[in-house]
């Protein structure tokens, strides 16, 4: 990518936004976003069975797994996963499901292995997924060994991260991040490492935890002591990408970017980031469930998994250059502490905004174009489900697709 040619066209953005007087000409008023997508078991059960199955969700990296045998067990994507590196060194995906009567063939979090084993009566399969051996084999009359292999799943690695999708048809990974992985690419990702991962449950629905981190509009009223005292939300460039994807660049203030300069971080900036990175905060979120604010010395990578309609696992790890001193290691710890603290700000309304879309108290949500994200991501929702599957009231009215930055 040429990151000065991108450069400048953000510092345009965020200098029309900054600048202008009135909402956009142009740019569509949004319609009110019905709640009930928020609370209804018929809602979550078409996300489960239609989008967390069918589209690519993040789920570790590929030092992960370091030799053939390497494996990870997953099920925060709604299904029992098992990721494995193969004895040609390619990852694969399959369902941590035994093709005899479904026990797991592995049950430990994580590990390396010559072959699986499952734990119930003993078929073993090959680290291809192959079915090797099946006890007593006599006693099984018709058994085509071919057809009882591990049901495989889609695994692709983009720069060091490792991607599911049940879906065997869906998009090759690299083609679905389309703009996103093209401006990741100057981060180096297969470079970083990861520093730490910390982990929250919030009873609220996963859509009012990822709307939260998709605009800046709170910063002042949420964050004043935090956030808010080194971006100025008014400047904020956003793109609006194909498949539900989108980007925010906020730019810093000017005084906080001085301090930065004058009190560098002992943690070393990723080599050739254009200066954009440190003079504003660009985060990213990659549908349907990741959430990226990037910075020169590292970031964290947000993930927010629903564990039911009403409660979320937030996940969030953070990655940068590997830490070469002690001095490193504790600054990221350092870092890391500081930003629980952020978290901690935007977790604070998340279960009670819940349990008053819960009660009937909000019918709809009205967003303002600050909030073009969110309405994107649920629009997003809407396409992969399919829009014919949605009880009309819940839908969403498509608005935003001649918005999009990478439309032909
Ligand atoms: S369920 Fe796995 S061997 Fe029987
Ligand atoms: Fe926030």
């Amino acid at each position: 990518m040429d990151q000065a040619k991108w450069a400048a066209r953000i510092r345009d953005q965020m200098a029309y936004e900054a600048a202008r007087e009135g909402h956009p000409e142009g740019f569509p008023s949004l319609p009110p976003i019905p709640t009930g997508r928020y609370i209804d078991p018929d809602f979550y059960a078409l996300e489960r069975e239609h989008l967390f199955s069918r589209t690519w969700l993040l789920v570790g990296r590929d030092e992960d797994f370091p030799e053939p045998g390497s494996f990870r067990t997953f099920d925060r994507t709604g299904s029992p996963l098992l990721v494995m590196r193969g004895e040609d060194r390619a990852l694969r995906g399959f369902f941590n499901t035994c093709q005899h009567r479904g026990a797991p063939v592995v049950r430990d979090a994580c590990g390396a292995a010559k072959r699986l084993r499952c734990q119930y009566h003993s078929w073993t399969y090959g680290l291809d997924g192959e079915l090797l051996q099946v006890p007593d084999r006599r006693d099984f009359r018709d058994l085509d060994v071919s057809k009882r292999r591990l049901r495989p799943v889609r695994c692709e690695v983009y720069d060091g991260w490792v991607f599911v999708n049940e879906d065997l048809s869906a998009k090759p990974l690299r083609e679905w991040l389309g703009a996103v992985a093209e401006e990741w690419s100057p981060l180096q990702g297969a470079t970083l490492r990861a520093h730490g991962t910390r982990r929250e449950r919030v009873a609220a629905n996963w859509k009012i935890v990822a709307d939260a981190f998709l605009e800046t509009y709170h910063l002042k009223t949420i964050h004043p002591q935090t956030v808010a005292k080194l971006l100025d939300h008014r400047g904020a460039a956003m793109g609006l990408f194909a498949n539900g994807h989108s980007r925010m660049v906020t730019p810093k203030w000017e005084k906080a970017v001085e301090a930065a300069r004058g009190a560098p971080s002992v943690l070393e900036p990723i080599p050739g980031l254009d200066p954009l990175y440190a003079e504003t905060n660009p985060a990213y979120n990659v549908f349907p469930n990741l959430i990226t604010p990037l910075d020169t010395t590292g970031f964290p990578f947000i993930l927010f998994w629903p564990i039911d309609a009403e409660t979320t696992e937030v996940e969030w790890t953070f990655y940068g250059p590997p830490a070469v001193n002690e001095e490193q290691e504790a600054a990221w710890q350092r870092a890391i502490t500081v930003f629980d603290a952020v978290m901690e700000e935007d977790f604070m309304n998340l279960a009670p905004m819940h349990r008053s879309v819960a009660s009937g108290a909000l019918e709809s949500i009205p967003l303002s174009y600050q909030e073009r994200r969110i309405y994107h991501l649920h629009e997003e929702i809407d396409r992969v489900i399919g829009i014919d599957r949605i009880p009309e009231p819940l839908r969403v009215e498509p608005c935003l697709e001649g918005q999009l930055e990478d439309a032909p």
